[in-house]
């Protein structure tokens, strides 16, 4: 358990002044609406024993988007459709249990085929893929199992359908961009025509992000218009380190929509972070990103076979977690370094979000909300160290004053381990700050690439 000290801290954050040039700033005057929790999802993460984890965990960070389909089950019976249907329905049941504790709490919840099928990357090499050799009459078997297996089990609401993960990666293994896009375009119109449109059909679920001259995105894109089969949200992945920014996510896509005659959707990034960055500073900065490009994220998962199916996916730990004495239906649990930056960015980030822009040099950003009283900031560097400024411009439009003093109170969300105990984020005090121009600056040092922090004033 980690207890905060304050007598340890000696270092308060809100330093004044601007010292470099990197900076990012919160624009008080521009409000762009009712936070809504963009990043709060993430993949698999969930127990199959519905309340194994307790309630809170789920309720304090705002839960609103899970994705599983029953991955990683290993042993004899578990394996997927292509070790035969009843290997099929223990995959299905996983998946099932998952959804009714999303939906628990309100959640939407994608449901992933390539995990029911059996193509997880437990497969061997000689396993079947939907239209192998021209012929589709397996996977027309498998989409009917599927629409009668959510039908009777009244799954319809708030669910979406992933049509298959990661489809240029090991998951597709080497079957190419034709065979993948038909198989596309033949389930999307089974299951539309099965079950409507209140089921989302959502992809590509490439590991790339949006990009041009990529034969898996031009192939995409390029058949879906033609083919009547747009999926209800663009979906893809940001797991590369420095290259995977959304920013560049969402100004190429936006390009790529264009040139494909292609109306926007919502868009939904179903897999984020890397393992190195799933702590405070990267979650902060990933929340900041999700927010200012009104994209919806789900963390992405780290762990494989049952320790997949527990943790929610790095927010939470329990007793012997990452040891050999692991045991994936014990109880006990905890919340970590990074649940406290969920917490404070459902619990605490309320009222309207204010424009914001991160730094030039795309290390760091953050996600303001003006509480009616209060502006709360949340920062957070790409898991890395560094210092940056943090500006608030345009103070007036809160009713204070174009020049005269505001007094900072800093919180830091520190880590200690990836399944290590933190109760609470620490107060590390206050700083008053003397400014003009109608607008404040200070700086924050990043000495850990891992903490985050965050910044509130009244007005
Ligand atoms: C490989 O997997 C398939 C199912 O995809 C199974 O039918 C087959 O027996 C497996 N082969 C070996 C050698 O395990
Ligand atoms: C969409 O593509 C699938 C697979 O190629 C095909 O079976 C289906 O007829 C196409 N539908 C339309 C409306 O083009
Ligand atoms: C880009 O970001 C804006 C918000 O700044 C959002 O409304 C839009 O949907 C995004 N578009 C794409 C294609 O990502
Ligand atoms: C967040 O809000 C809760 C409930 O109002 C409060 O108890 C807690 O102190 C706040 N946390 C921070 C870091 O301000």
């Amino acid at each position: 358990m980690l207890l905060p000290l304050l007598s340890c801290v000696t270092l308060l954050l809100a330093n004044s002044g601007t010292v470099f040039a990197q900076t990012a700033t919160v624009d008080a005057a521009v409000s762009r609406g009712t936070p809504a929790n963009l990043a709060s999802g993430w993949i698999y993460g969930i127990p199959d024993t519905q309340g194994q984890i307790p309630d809170h965990f789920y309720s304090d960070v705002g839960y609103r988007y899970g994705r599983a389909g029953g991955a990683q089950l290993v042993k004899p019976g578990e394996r997927g459709w292509i070790w035969g249907v009843n290997e099929y329905k223990s995959r299905f049941q996983s998946a099932l249990s998952n959804y009714k504790t999303s939906r628990k709490y309100g959640a939407r919840f994608q449901l992933l085929l390539h995990d029911l099928w059996g193509a997880d990357s437990t497969q061997n090499s000689s396993a079947p893929y939907p239209g192998d050799n021209g012929n589709w009459a397996f996977y027309d078997a498998f989409l009917t199992q599927v629409i009668s297996d959510i039908q009777t089990n009244a799954m319809m609401n708030g669910l979406d359908i992933d049509l298959w993960n990661e489809p240029e990666g090991i998951y597709w293994k080497n079957r190419g961009v034709g065979q993948w896009v038909n198989m596309w375009g033949r389930g999307f119109h089974r299951l539309r025509g099965a079950l409507g449109t209140a089921v989302l059909l959502v992809g590509p679920s490439l590991a790339t992000p949006p990009a041009t001259g990529n034969s898996w995105w031009d192939g995409f894109l390029g058949f879906v218009g033609t083919n009547a089969s747009i999926p209800d949200q663009y979906t893809w992945h940001l797991e590369c380190g420095a290259g995977c920014d959304l920013k560049a996510s969402n100004s190429t896509l936006k390009s790529l929509l264009s040139s494909y005659n292609l109306p926007n959707r919502p868009n939904n990034v179903n897999e984020y972070g890397t393992g190195s960055e799933q702590v405070p500073s990267g979650a902060a900065w990933y929340i900041s990103r999700f927010e200012r490009y009104d994209t919806l994220g789900l963390r992405g998962n780290w762990l494989s076979t049952t320790a997949l199916h527990d943790f929610l996916a790095g927010l939470v730990g329990k007793p012997n977690a990452g040891t050999s004495a692991y045991s994936a239906t014990a109880g006990g649990y905890w919340p970590t370094g990074e649940f406290q930056v969920y917490k404070y960015y459902h619990l605490n980030q309320t009222g309207t979000r204010l424009g914001t822009t991160g730094s030039a040099d795309g290390g760091f950003d953050v996600y303001a909300t003006n509480t009616g009283s209060a502006v709360k900031i949340l920062c957070g560097s790409k898991a890395k160290t560094g210092t940056w400024d943090i500006t608030v411009t345009n103070l007036k439009s809160l009713g204070l004053p174009s020049s005269g003093s505001i007094t900072i109170t800093t919180y830091e969300f520190p880590w200690t381990s990836q399944f290590g105990e933190v109760d609470t984020p620490v107060n590390l005090g206050q700083v008053t700050h003397t400014y003009s121009g109608d607008s404040v600056t200070w700086w924050v040092k990043f000495s850990s690439s891992s903490t985050a922090y965050a910044f509130e004033f009244s007005h």
